[in-house]
């Protein structure tokens, strides 16, 4: 058993994973993967990535975990789709990586996990796109990290090392939250509407949209965020405004035919608003058109 382990392990080496991969590559930490299903003779993760505005497509490689010894794994990184994280959660049981190692959890939308282990909620407003062939770092955005995470001293200093603009936030539950609200507009309405993120802030949808936030701030009050309508709704129509030009993540996945994670956004409020009394009509209402259109 190592001494000092010190490696990241990396469990989901897709978009938002491959960019983590690449910035801790960078900053020459050490950092190995586990793949959702390994090659036989596989020493090695391959993957072309495309930096921010770089003309030029790098190979990369992450060495893959060998999957009998996790003593030398400092930290975990799960940067799967929601509906993923369940499963990776078993997996890290059954494989016997140590309870005591901190995970850090990127996905979008919010799942209620029951797990023993230390997790640290990590917020990106990057944007990455991955075809079979290259993932592109597309736009330039912001992280932040659980700023309780500074209880684990050597992990902290390798995240300022390789995320030297990283924010440690004392209230990271508001920022996820905040977030999901914002996925819980942009992300149903663009893709049952099959339209650019900028389309949403045509005067066809400003009703729905008003009306979609107003039923999440009630929602927010019920569960103890201060949020209210006006600042949420100017926080839409600014990222609306700032990404026009996207397709959004969901519309992306419906076009490749991939499953969304519409479960993990308008599923989950759904479920939170029922359990607390909070009536959504207008997201039941999206959700239900979702379904009819996309559920397979
Ligand atoms: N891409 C972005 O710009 C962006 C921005 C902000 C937030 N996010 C959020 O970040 C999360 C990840 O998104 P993404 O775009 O990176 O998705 P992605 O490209 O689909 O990557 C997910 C990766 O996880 C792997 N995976 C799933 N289950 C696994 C398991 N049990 N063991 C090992 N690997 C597993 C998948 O493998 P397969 O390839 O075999 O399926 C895939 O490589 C999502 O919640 C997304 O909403 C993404």
């Amino acid at each position: 058993m190592s001494e000092h382990p010190k490696q990241l392990l990396l469990v989901g080496a897709g978009a938002i994973g491959q960019l983590i991969a690449h910035q801790w590559q960078c900053a020459k930490l050490p950092i190995v993967t586990l793949p959702r299903s390994p090659g036989r003779h596989a020493d090695f993760f391959d993957y072309h990535f495309r930096d921010y505005q770089s003309a030029r497509t790098e190979l990369c490689r992450i060495p893959i975990i060998n999957d009998s010894d996790f003593s030398s794994i400092q930290a975990v990184f799960i940067a799967v789709k929601a509906y993923d994280l369940e499963s990776v959660f078993r997996r890290l049981d059954t494989l016997g990586v140590p309870h005591d190692r901190p995970i850090i959890c990127a996905h979008n939308g919010l799942v209620d996990l029951t797990t023993s282990r230390p997790c640290y909620t990590w917020i990106t407003t990057h944007g990455v796109t991955r075809s079979n062939r290259v993932t592109e770092h597309k736009g330039l955005g912001s992280d932040w990290i659980d700023a309780r995470i500074q209880h684990h001293q050597q992990l902290t200093e390798q995240l300022h090392t390789a995320f030297p603009k990283l924010h440690f936030d004392a209230d990271i539950k508001a920022r996820q939250w905040q977030k999901f609200c914002l996925n819980c507009v942009i992300n149903p309405l663009t893709a049952v509407n099959q339209c650019l993120n900028g389309e949403l802030l045509k005067e066809q949808y400003h009703e729905q949209r008003r009306m979609l936030v107003s039923e999440l701030v009630s929602l927010s009050q019920a569960l103890g965020y201060r949020l209210n309508t006006a600042d949420l709704l100017v926080l839409v129509e600014q990222v609306c405004e700032a990404t026009a030009e996207n397709q959004s993540s969901m519309l992306s996945d419906i076009k490749a035919n991939r499953k969304t994670e519409i479960k993990a956004l308008t599923g989950y409020a759904l479920k939170k608003a029922a359990e607390l009394g909070v009536n959504l009509p207008t997201h039941a209402a999206l959700y239900h058109q979702f379904n009819q259109l996309y559920l397979r």
